[in-house]
């Protein structure tokens, strides 16, 4: 069904009420199609669970909301399983599927919000781990001409919360599966240090993916707010990919600047880490503001109209500039 001059609220964790002129939820390719022939030359906005959308505006287009479920085994040997999920399954749910079937690989993924056709969409990632690693190909619908086509891991191209679903291919195709390779003889991840702590805390030596689960949860809980108490979109900028000279320049001032190695000689810096510095953390506008536990992650505590929040992260972005010589950029998708 059609719905016209549609509330989002309830479609994006940012919580902003904004309208839609038109709105259909499909939980098949077949009522995707149906809807496109609708299309009437409006602009379309494919949504998952809308965790990584900042709306500043009405939309004055055709919002989809991708609502294909299932999960189904696909292949099984001594070692591994092939499992293919439909791109509108809740990921996190997903996750606990796989932890409870002893299916490993994703466990570090654990809490992150959206759907499963948002993990390779920008190559979600935590903790060590990224949707690459356990990914095996997808399906995905082409607007233009209605056929269904699949992509291995090459043609995704995938990079730092980057694919070609976001750059080359954009606004082409609608995920609508997505099949990971996941192991039944695991290989525990927990080198990274909030994991290790967690886990001394938890009183665990041999971690089984179900512990490193718990360990993820209880860690994502303790820092990051969560969607449905106040809005928000988790990381609001990427962590930014800079020349070593710019390392070396916050290092004359902050010797212990977070940092690790990118490719191609270059390297990371933590954004979250850059924005605290600057004083940000914690700072709130009446209804609106910065999260206290954590300076990557903007939040809306109520009522907010979304082109303040952009307009707050455009401020972090120059005062950052002006303060690092680093240049943020935004990971939520603005609208
Ligand atoms: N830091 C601060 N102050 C802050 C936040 C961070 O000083 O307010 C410092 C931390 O102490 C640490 C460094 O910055 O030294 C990095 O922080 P953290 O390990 O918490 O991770 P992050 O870089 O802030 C990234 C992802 C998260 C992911 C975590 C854990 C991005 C943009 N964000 O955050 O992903 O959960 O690593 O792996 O890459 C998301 O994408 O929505 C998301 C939450």
């Amino acid at each position: 069904m059609i719905q016209e001059h549609f509330n989002l609220r309830p479609y994006n964790t940012f919580g902003i009420e904004v309208f839609a002129k038109r709105f259909a939820a499909f939980s098949s390719i077949e009522e995707l199609s149906h809807f496109l022939q609708h299309r009437d030359g409006d602009e379309l906005l494919f949504l998952g669970g809308g965790s990584n959308v900042l709306f500043t505006q009405n939309f004055d287009g055709f919002v989809l909301r991708n609502e294909i479920h299932g999960i189904e085994k696909v292949e099984e040997t001594d070692d591994h399983v092939l499992i293919k999920a439909g791109a509108g399954e809740v990921w996190h749910d997903f996750v606990l599927y796989c932890v409870e079937n002893d299916f490993g690989g994703i466990e570090n993924l654990s809490l992150i919000p959206g759907s499963v056709g948002a993990s390779p969409m920008q190559n979600i990632g935590a903790y060590g781990v990224e949707i690459k690693d356990v990914f095996v190909s997808l399906e995905a619908y082409h607007i233009e001409s209605g056929e269904v086509h699949t992509f291995d891991k090459d043609a995704c191209e995938f990079g730092y919360r980057e694919s070609v679903f976001k750059r080359k291919l954009k606004n082409q195709y609608v995920i609508v599966s997505v099949t990971y390779r996941l192991s039944k003889k695991h290989t525990i991840n927990s080198s990274y240090g909030a994991i290790e702590n967690e886990l001394k805390v938890m009183g665990v030596d041999f971690p089984t993916i179900k512990d490193i689960s718990k360990a993820v949860i209880a860690i994502r809980s303790s820092k990051l707010p969560n969607p449905a108490e106040i809005g928000n979109a988790g990381s609001f900028f990427k962590n930014p990919v800079v020349e070593k000279e710019v390392l070396e320049n916050i290092q004359l001032n902050y010797e212990n600047v977070p940092n690790y190695p990118a490719p191609n000689g270059k390297v990371k810096l933590a954004a979250g880490w850059l924005i605290d510095q600057a004083g940000w953390k914690g700072k709130t506008f009446d209804t609106y503001g910065v999260h206290k536990l954590q300076a990557l992650v903007l939040v809306n505590y109520s009522d907010t109209e979304g082109s303040k929040i952009f307009d707050l992260s455009t401020e972090i972005i120059q005062d950052i500039y002006q303060k690092f010589g680093v240049e943020l950029e935004r990971e939520v998708n603005i609208y």
